[in-house]
């Protein structure tokens, strides 16, 4: 690029002792990091005026940021570097400026916390020159600010939403030029918006001056809009055949019909993250389709052909030469075919009431088409701002503070400059102004309004050259719209020489003519030219295009038919094609409405704290660790780097008025706090004696203390820091001790109370005790003397005489009542009323035995002596077998008859009969069992009440007569069967015969009758054996009895089986 610095001022040349921070670095643009010196080939002179030599280290720095003040110089590493990372976010994260490495993120740090600690709305001025590193900067600034505030589901929302917003810009905004592959072709500026605490709340975008001429031409090299290439690379075959594209960028009139891969950029992908970033944004399905609708119609324009045809009246016209496209538009925004063409071949002019349609030549339709295709593009993409806008704008009212990003083209000097060239360099002189008026010369000011002892550095003030552009009356911008409006013959040549004339002996304006006045020759100015000196270096503009773009004109019949299409969007782009809102007033020209938004872009700015961050371009070919000094030296000069350095050098690194820094620091000192009562200058002066810094690091302006290094700053920083951590101890402390006495107290009242209450109620109740006590001894005792007294008037033994009265009345009422109420005489029946007193329990239980008794007795007694007789023997039976023989249960059926035989009535048993005589007991049929083989023969049995008599039946003739006494015992089995054993005496009479064995069928009624026979007559009972096993003594030896239960043993009884000689077994069932 051309360099040179116009009529600059010599930089004054005292270089003060160095300061704080820049004493260990280089003294004038440091470019810092870790330094590696290239050798000294690279090293370059850059300041001999004055004869001080100062030399620009040219080192490639690892970390290519470094400081002038708190300016930040950034020089674009052309490479990535891993200085990005969350790690060095964390690290930069509340620093403190100085005390680390020069970076982005330490700015965008200072800028947060300034804006959330101190209240200052912020904006951070990004300045350079195309390909400086602007943009990136500008991101990296977001991205800091994004990762450092709060999370929280909303915030992280407005975070996205405003990061989003980026990359869904850069494609509609961004293009490849020589200088920069992501060029911004349009100014940026992002307010983002924060509420009390620091969290972002939204933000709102404003654009500046979209380079439109691109749409239509770019040279070659370059490239037209991102957009356009995003779109035919990353659509699907679907999108692309809706928005009826094709996806050969070679089939593009305003792509310059060439491909276009850019190495490191890939569209497809691109254009992928542009659609999420859009979803993320907000914007529905239908508004991104719309969007590319319009799009896809910009790029389908540039191939809309026209040609001559000769109208019937020999006049030259332009007609539709391919309707293919034309018609394809026409369906892409609904509208009539016939109605574009009309728009684009022909012009309706309005002459004297009269409307007359003309047609156009072939050069004015393609410049119709092209003005359209372009005014489509840049109001597409101020509807875009305004949209995003839309979604990231504060919903809520709350307070705000703003932090503004500016990131705006930079300073452009190509080799044909036009108009939009003259508006971008406009807009960088117009920063630089603020960037000088802020760091410069307000500084310098304010040292001399303050009184602060002051040697001047001069500057180039830059104010001369905004003058020559913006001044409203001779200014080359107000010059320009002058011609525009102007009636009658107007040019480019006409606007030239108005300039020659008027700007004829301005130092920093030159053209053909004026050199040619001051017989200057100079070949690099070619006629129809004019060359600013610019802050940055000479600019050579082209004045053709100049009141083309200016006025920046669109037929009315062109924006009409846009306006009558249906496409929602491309008709709300053209509200003034509506014929009801036809205004004869020319819209404001394209320079004046820059003009004034970049005033307003001043205003806002100026009202702002402002940061700078100043990219530096370190070579022209775009590779990294390429370092051309010349490039860098004359960026260093014209961005004014080195006067700045000058005075930070020799000025104050912090200064602020009294009041505030009192009210920061006043707890440094125990003298200022908690309050100081004098002016804010004096307890300042207090204030810092007790700290004891050097004089020279302090100055006392009028109404501002000034500090000389940032060392101090921190210092007191520092110091500040740990005080109020003690003071927030502090009052911790005394809130908690506060907190705990309260409590303390609290309790111990309520403990009082409680105590309180509990002594008196124990009192109460001790107190209610001894009373009931007392007054049972005042019972007693006034009882005592009371009987004492009257013992003479009482008859003794009353109380018992009493007492035995009412018992007896008690008893006989008991007893009356018993004889009305008396239970049934019912032997069956045991109920018996209740006692109706305790004392009479055992009375009453007796009375019902005795009755029960004497019911029983009655019953005996009228019972007839045989049933009687019959019921001993039952009661007999119960008591010898019950639950001890299996057969007794079934006796219980049988009654006990006695006579089975009929002693009486049969003759044949007469003589049995005169033996029983009165004394029968019982006759029966038994069988006996033959002791040698166990059989059985049947016998007669008669038990008279002397003798048990044995009989063969056949001769009805006693054959054994055994006397009762001579009976041993009987056994008898468990079993259900009949079977018994008559053990004899041995010193019987019959005793020699042994033991008798016996089967009965009456075997219960048998052995009780022989039971209570020998009772009766002997007084002695019989021995009863109910055993499974027994001997029996037999006249050849004892022989034992085994009882077996077995199924053999049938229902006639038991089976007996001899084994051997003296063993028998008896199965029974
Ligand atoms: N900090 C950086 N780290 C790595 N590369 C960078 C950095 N800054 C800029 N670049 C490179 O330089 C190019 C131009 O940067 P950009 O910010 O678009 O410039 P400007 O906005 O100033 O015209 C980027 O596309 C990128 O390749
Ligand atoms: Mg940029």
């Amino acid at each position: 690029m051309e360099s040179g610095i116009g009529s600059r001022r010599t930089l004054g040349s005292r270089v003060g002792a160095g300061y704080g921070a820049w004493d260990a670095k280089w003294e004038g643009c440091r470019v810092e990091g870790e330094e590696r010196d290239l050798g000294s080939g690279m090293r370059r002179r850059i300041w001999d005026e004055d004869g001080e030599h100062q030399e620009l280290p040219a080192l490639i720095p690892a970390v290519p940021q470094t400081y002038i003040g708190n300016v930040v110089i950034s020089v674009n590493p052309y490479t990535s570097l891993p200085i990005y990372t969350p790690e060095k976010v964390e690290e930069y994260r509340n620093c403190s400026f100085f005390a680390v490495k020069p970076h982005i993120y330490a700015i965008a740090d200072d800028a947060y916390r300034s804006l959330r600690d101190r209240d200052r709305d912020q904006c951070i001025l990004i300045t350079g020159e195309s390909g400086a590193g602007k943009t990136e900067a500008s991101k990296l600034v977001m991205s800091y600010v994004a990762a450092v505030s709060s999370k929280g589901e909303e915030v992280n929302k407005v975070k996205e939403q405003l990061l989003q917003s980026n990359p869904v810009l850069e494609a509609f905004g961004n293009a490849k030029t020589v200088r920069n592959d992501n060029s911004s072709r349009f100014g940026k500026y992002m307010d983002i918006e924060f509420d009390f605490k620091g969290e972002p709340l939204g933000g709102v975008i404003s654009n500046y001056l979209l380079e439109k001429s691109r749409i239509v031409r770019h040279v070659k090299g370059e490239r037209n809009f991102h957009i356009f290439y995003q779109l035919l690379a990353g659509a699907s075959p679907q999108l692309l055949q809706q928005l009826k594209l094709r996806q050969d960028c070679g089939h593009y009139g305003y792509l310059n019909r060439e491909g276009s891969n850019l190495p490191g950029m890939d569209d497809a992908a691109n254009f992928h993250a542009m659609q999420d970033a859009m979803r993320v944004i907000g914007f529905s399905p239908a508004e991104v389709t719309e969007l590319l609708q319009v799009t896809a119609v910009v790029l389908k324009l540039g191939n809309v052909q026209l040609s001559s045809s000769f109208q019937a009246s020999g006049m030259e016209a332009c007609s539709i030469t391919e309707p293919r496209e034309l018609r394809e538009i026409c369906e892409l925004i609904g509208l009539e075919p016939g109605t574009l063409e009309r728009a684009l071949c022909s012009r309706t002019v309005k002459a004297r009431d009269e409307t007359v349609l003309t047609t156009l030549t072939v050069p004015q339709g393609y410049y119709g088409r092209d003005a359209l295709a372009k005014n489509i593009y840049s109001r597409l993409f101020n509807w875009l701002v305004n949209r995003i806008n839309a979604s990231i704008q504060v919903k809520s009212d709350k307070q705000r503070k703003v932090m503004g990003v500016l990131d705006i083209y930079g300073f452009e000097i190509f080799q044909d400059n036009s108009f939009e060239q003259f508006i971008i360099n406009y807009c960088n002189e117009k920063l630089q102004q603020i960037f000088i008026l802020m760091t410069l010369k307000e500084e310098q000011e304010e040292y001399v309004r303050e009184g602060i002892q002051w040697t001047p550095v001069e500057f180039f003030d830059n104010s001369i050259i905004c003058n020559l552009i913006e001044n409203s009356t001779t200014g080359i911008l107000a010059m320009l719209d002058e011609e525009c409006l102007r009636p009658g013959v107007v040019n480019e040549d006409t606007f030239l020489t108005k300039l020659n004339q008027l700007l004829a002996t301005h130092k920093h304006y030159e053209s053909k003519e004026t050199q040619n006045a001051r017989r200057v020759t100079d070949a690099s100015l070619p006629p129809r030219c004019f060359r600013i000196h610019h802050y940055a270096g000479k600019v050579t503009y082209n004045v053709t295009g100049f009141i083309e773009k200016n006025n920046d004109l669109l037929f009315r019949d062109l924006s009409q038919a846009m306006w009558a299409a249906r496409h929602a969007l491309l008709r709300s782009l053209f509200p003034e094609g509506d014929p009801q809102k036809v205004s004869l007033k020319l819209p404001p020209t394209a320079g004046s409405q820059f003009k004034s938004s970049v005033a307003m872009l001043m205003r806002n700015l100026y009202s702002k704290n402002p940061n700078y961050i100043r990219c530096i371009k370190p070579n022209d070919a775009k590779s990294a660790m390429v370092f051309t000094p010349e490039l860098v030296l004359a960026q260093v000069r014209y961005l004014g780097l080195l006067e700045n350095v000058r005075v930070r050098r020799a000025g104050y690194a912090f200064r602020q008025p009294y009041g505030p820094f009192l009210q920061r620091y006043k707890m440094l000192n125990a003298r200022t706090w908690p309050r100081w009562h004098g002016g804010d200058r004096q307890g300042t002066e207090v204030l810092l004696a007790g700290l004891a810094f050097p004089a020279e690091e302090l100055a006392f302006g009028h109404t501002k203390i000034f500090i000389r290094s940032p060392r101090t700053l921190f210092d007191l920083e520092r110091r500040r820091q740990e005080r109020v951590a003690q003071l927030a101890t502090l009052i911790q402390k005394m809130f908690r001790g506060w907190r705990c006495r309260t409590q303390y107290q609290l309790m111990r009242k309520s403990q009082i109370l409680i105590s309180a209450w509990f002594r008196g109620h124990r009192q109460k109740n001790r107190y209610k005790q001894m009373k009931r006590s007392v007054l049972i001894l005042q019972a007693y005792a006034r009882g005592w003397k009371a009987r004492r007294t009257y013992r003479k008037y009482f008859r003794s033994n009353a109380s018992t005489c009493l007492a035995n009265f009412i018992y007896r009345r008690l008893v006989q009422r008991y007893l009356v009542g018993l004889a009305k109420n008396l239970p049934p005489l019912s032997v069956t029946d045991r109920t018996w009323p209740p006692a109706p007193y305790r004392f009479l329990s055992d009375a009453n239980q007796e009375l019902k035995n005795i009755f029960y008794h004497w019911k029983c007795k009655k019953y005996r007694d009228q019972l007839p002596a045989a049933r009687r007789a019959q019921l001993q023997a039952r009661l007999c039976a119960s008591e010898l077998f019950k639950d001890k023989k299996t057969l007794y249960p079934k006796s219980l059926q049988q009654p006990f008859r006695g006579e089975y035989l009929g002693l009486k009535q049969n003759p044949k048993y007469q003589k049995l009969h005169a033996v029983a005589k009165d004394k029968l007991v019982m006759a029966d049929t038994v069988r006996k069992v033959n002791r040698a083989n166990g059989k059985t023969v049947p016998r007669l049995l008669l038990l008279t009440t002397e003798h048990l008599v044995l009989a063969d039946p056949k001769a009805a003739q006693p054959k054994t007569v055994l006397s009762l006494s001579d009976i041993r015992g009987v056994s008898v089995t468990r079993f259900s069967d009949g079977f018994l054993a008559l053990h004899l005496k041995e010193v019987s009479t019959v005793g020699a015969k042994g033991d008798f064995l016996l089967v009965s069928d009456h075997l219960i009624e048998l052995v009780t009758r022989l039971h209570q026979t020998l009772e009766a007559t002997t007084g002695q009972a019989l021995p009863l054996h109910i055993t499974d096993r027994f001997s029996t003594r037999f006249p050849k030896g004892d022989v034992s009895i085994t009882v077996v239960e077995s199924p053999k043993a049938g229902i006639n009884g038991p089976v007996c089986k001899k084994k051997g000689s003296n063993k028998m077994e008896v199965l029974v069932h």
